[in-house]
């Protein structure tokens, strides 16, 4: 534990010390019993025994270290006591190894290194990938993540997560899966009043054995996003406009500031200004503009380490210049019902032109000719005639097309209702 917080050369030194071995000086025997378990999910307790027949006048401490796929991590640590916690590394092989040395002793050798590791299961590259949480308003925590290459398309994943606080761990029931994204979403609430949260474990696996678990340890004040403030209300005061909005009731005093963007007519003139409380007050705003607002949420840094922002609100104006909406809305649609209207009657007048005026030779001149002369010739017996007439234009009728039968039919009963 002297290695953690101490300065680059203190930590040369302390390396230094981890590898350095006197020459000619004593080795000392090493620890046995090296075992691991699981602390819940994604932690790993490393144990071991300590070595007999060492010198009372040794500072003994353990030196140990993590290689992962044979890369070291250069995760070295020094401690008097017989266990080292770690997070697990489930996509590969973690190995981890620990000796014996006497601290500032130059009269003993370290020990020899003794290993043991935690071999992965599953089929290599399906394991989960691209995990990423948020922590929306202190409520729940959404999961998303991405299948790994390897993996089946059908493959279920299911989620696990555990806090210290949590007796066992918890499968997450809310789960989807959308385009290729799989989510799960669940309850993440602590008393208002604690400022400090656990480390989350997140575990993702599936019900058989094929797929690679992911393990991720998560701090949760690094995931927190705000809700949307709601409830945006604007008033106009003396020279100035007054906006509030609802505070989220889940965050604790003073842990979180607003950002409010606003803007006159011309969105190019947007300005943003940082607010401490849940209102503000715009002063000598132009009387005849009006004025846009949105607000957001952001977490302050002093209780939180996210930079997560809520969405924007919904934007709300204030002002005149309701009118250019107006006008806006007049230019649009002035147009469309004239053309609306113009085209409408078009039609109408060409089918009110067909009946009125047919294109064909007008019947009613024929029949006007025909009883003209009847009149005339009444005495003279034409009643031939007038049926010579009549049978002429049954034959022109049915030369004709179907609208002249129709306007012959109009026409007839016109001539009949005179
Ligand atoms: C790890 O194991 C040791 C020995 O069994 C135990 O004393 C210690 O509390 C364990 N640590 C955790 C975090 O469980
Ligand atoms: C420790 O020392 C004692 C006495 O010197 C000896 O009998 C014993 O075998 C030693 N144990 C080991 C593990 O070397
Ligand atoms: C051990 O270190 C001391 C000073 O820290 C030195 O005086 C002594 O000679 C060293 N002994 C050996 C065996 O290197
Ligand atoms: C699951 O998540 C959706 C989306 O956030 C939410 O609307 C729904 O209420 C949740 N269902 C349960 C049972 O928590
Ligand atoms: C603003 O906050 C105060 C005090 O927290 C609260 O009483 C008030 O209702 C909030 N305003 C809105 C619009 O919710």
């Amino acid at each position: 534990m002297e290695g953690a917080g101490a300065g680059p050369l203190r930590r040369l030194l302390l390396a230094l010390g981890c590898a350095l071995a006197a020459a000619g000086a004593k080795v000392l025997p090493p620890p046995s019993n090296l075992d691991f378990s699981f602390v819940q999910i994604c932690t790993l307790n490393w144990t071991w025994t300590a070595p007999e027949n060492v010198s009372s006048s040794c500072n003994l401490e353990y030196c140990s270290d993590i290689v992962i796929n044979e890369v070291p991590q250069d995760r070295r640590e020094w401690s008097k006591s017989l266990f080292r916690v770690t997070d697990t590394f489930l996509n590969g092989e973690m190995r981890f190894k620990v000796r014996s040395e006497c601290k500032y002793d130059n009269t003993s050798e370290p020990s020899r290194w003794v290993e043991t590791s935690v071999r992965p299961k599953g089929v290599p590259g399906t394991a989960a990938t691209d995990l990423d949480c948020v922590w929306h308003n202190l409520e729940y925590m959404d999961c998303k993540w991405l299948a790994g290459k390897n993996a089946r398309s059908d493959t279920e994943y299911a989620l696990f997560y555990w806090y210290d606080g949590l007796e066992s761990p918890k499968k997450c029931n809310n789960y989807s899966v959308c385009e290729g994204i799989f989510e799960c979403i669940f309850n993440l609430t602590f008393p208002k009043v604690s400022n400090t949260y656990p480390t989350i474990s997140i575990l993702i696996k599936d019900d058989s054995e094929e797929i690679r678990p992911l393990c991720e340890s998560k701090n949760p004040t690094t995931l927190v996003k705000p809700a949307t403030p709601k409830a945006v209300t604007l008033s106009k005061i003396k020279d100035g406009i007054h906006l509030e909005w609802s505070e989220s009731d889940t965050f604790p005093a003073n842990c979180l500031y607003y950002e409010v963007e606003y803007h006159s007519d011309d969105p190019d003139t947007a300005q943003t200004i940082k607010v401490e409380y849940n209102h503000t007050t715009v002063p000598s705003v132009d009387p005849n503009s009006k004025y846009t607002f949105k607000v957001r949420a952001k977490p302050k840094p002093e209780c939180y380490s996210s930079k997560l922002c809520s969405d924007w609100s919904e934007e709300k104006s204030i002002g005149e210049k309701p009118d250019s909406m107006f006008y806006f809305v007049l230019i649009i649609t002035i147009p469309i019902i004239v053309a609306v209207s113009t085209i409408i009657l078009l039609f109408y007048l060409k089918r009110l032109k067909i009946l009125i005026l047919p294109p064909i030779p007008d019947p009613r001149e024929i029949l006007k000719r025909m009883f003209g002369e009847q009149t005339e010739d009444s005495q003279s017996g034409a009643k031939d005639d007038s049926v010579n007439a009549y049978n002429r234009l049954i034959k022109e009728e049915e030369i004709h097309s179907l609208v002249l039968t129709e306007t012959l039919e109009c026409s007839y009963s016109e001539n009949e209702n005179r």
